[in-house]
């Protein structure tokens, strides 16, 4: 096909999560003859972007590289707003495609809006309906959904939450399944060993990460005593904690964890050893969404360090509990999956709520049936 009469699909992404959850829906536009896709990287992550772009083996078209240490969310969107700009006057893209709920997310499907082109939101229509929580991704989906004119909607229950936001049903809203389940089983299967990390074996590990931003603080250091409490109270166990490199996490974590024995506070690590990890680890404690639809298909009980989740899918299938943020739920929660057997059975069942791994293709033929 003449590269005049492909579809021009700008892919934007600029943090972890997102590059892995659009990683493998850039491959597969990569393979579809009708497609020219463009990719553009905010960079609003550097190290934790890089990693998985080399991961993927995919080399960004445009790479506007805008992070800055401790950045705010104001600079950060205005930059993208303005960058994004240059790019789309460029090369005019018949749609732009943007991920989840970042300020990348927000900015560039706003600025597309702008530039009048067509916005397609990827992993649409997630939501607690709480503004405050998650802050600020709430609202960043909530406008990414409201400008977007193609809505592609992991579950059904995301579907549902479109039609109560007021997204019009106008034959743009589509359940595709997450894309994550796509990037997962691309990568869980490849052999990885993941010993360079030092976990003694006869112990049982708990994987912790927590990075969201109303953690900040008091929360954070409430899960940091918990992991104390609970290394103290059973020696059989080890935590391990692969810490975001955010600073607001980094102060915290490491002046209250570094030096406890038997935790292991250890860099991001590479997405592929990361899944690897997960699928060991007895137990996960986490604040992060795409642990939290990775972890079910993996078969790992997982404690949520949040009130609330807009994943909410895991939870009715009884693998994920929420755990909050208060040390007494988490050390209680924690020693009833050490202890229980029966309880800790009833959540290790593997069930997959968030896709079957063929969201990507679905998201290409969807985008090639409406321009074509
Ligand atoms: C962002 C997203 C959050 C997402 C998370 C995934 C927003 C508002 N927040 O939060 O929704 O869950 O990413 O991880 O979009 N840093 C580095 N290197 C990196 C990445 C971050 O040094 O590779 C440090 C920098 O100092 C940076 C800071 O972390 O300024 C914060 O990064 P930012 O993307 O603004 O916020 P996150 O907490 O990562
Ligand atoms: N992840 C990773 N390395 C790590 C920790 C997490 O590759 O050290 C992956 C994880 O498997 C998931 C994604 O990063 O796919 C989640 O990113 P994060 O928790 O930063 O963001 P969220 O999903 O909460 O927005």
């Amino acid at each position: 096909m003449d590269k005049k009469d492909k579809i021009k699909v700008a892919v934007v992404f600029g943090t972890r999560p997102e590059a892995i959850k659009m990683a493998p829906l850039v491959l597969e536009l990569k393979n579809r003859t009708e497609i020219e896709p463009v990719t553009i990287v905010t960079a609003q992550h550097r190290q934790m972007l890089d990693q998985v772009l080399e991961l993927f083996n995919i080399t960004p078209d445009f790479d506007l590289n805008l992070m800055k240490p401790n950045q705010n969310l104001w600079s950060l969107t205005s930059e993208i707003l303005l960058e994004t700009k240059k790019i789309f006057d460029k090369i005019r893209p018949d749609i732009v495609l943007v991920h989840g709920d970042t300020t990348t997310a927000f900015g560039a499907a706003l600025s597309a809006f702008y530039a009048r082109i067509p916005v397609g939101h990827v992993e649409a229509g997630l939501r607690t309906f709480n503004k405050d929580y998650p802050f600020p991704e709430e609202i960043n989906r909530v406008l990414a959904d409201s400008v977007s004119d193609l809505h592609f909607a992991p579950t059904e229950g995301a579907i549902q939450n479109l039609l109560k936001s007021g997204i019009n049903n106008d034959g743009g809203i589509f359940k595709t399944g997450n894309t994550v389940i796509d990037a997962l089983l691309h990568t869980v299967k490849k052999d990885i060993d993941i010993s360079y990390i030092g976990l003694e074996p006869n112990l049982k590990t708990i994987l912790l990460t927590s990075h969201r931003r109303e953690n900040f603080g008091r929360p954070l250091e409430n899960i940091c005593d918990a992991v104390i409490e609970l290394i103290n109270n059973n020696k059989d166990i080890q935590v391990v904690y692969p810490v975001h490199l955010n600073p607001n996490v980094q102060n915290t974590v490491h002046s209250k964890l570094d030096g406890v024995e038997r935790v292991k506070l250890i860099e991001p690590l590479d997405y592929a050893p990361f899944t690897h990890l997960m699928k060991m680890a007895h137990i996960i404690l986490t604040d992060s969404g795409g642990v939290q639809e990775e972890a079910p298909s993996l078969g790992v009980p997982v404690l949520v360090l949040r009130d609330e989740t807009e994943r909410p899918e895991a939870l009715e299938y009884g693998c994920v509990k929420l755990a909050g943020t208060e040390k007494v739920k988490i050390v209680s929660l924690v020693q009833k999956l050490l202890d229980d057997n029966d309880f800790y059975d009833s959540m290790k069942q593997a069930v997959n709520p968030y896709g079957d791994g063929l969201a990507s293709q679905r998201i290409a033929d969807i985008i090639i049936e409406r321009f074509k």
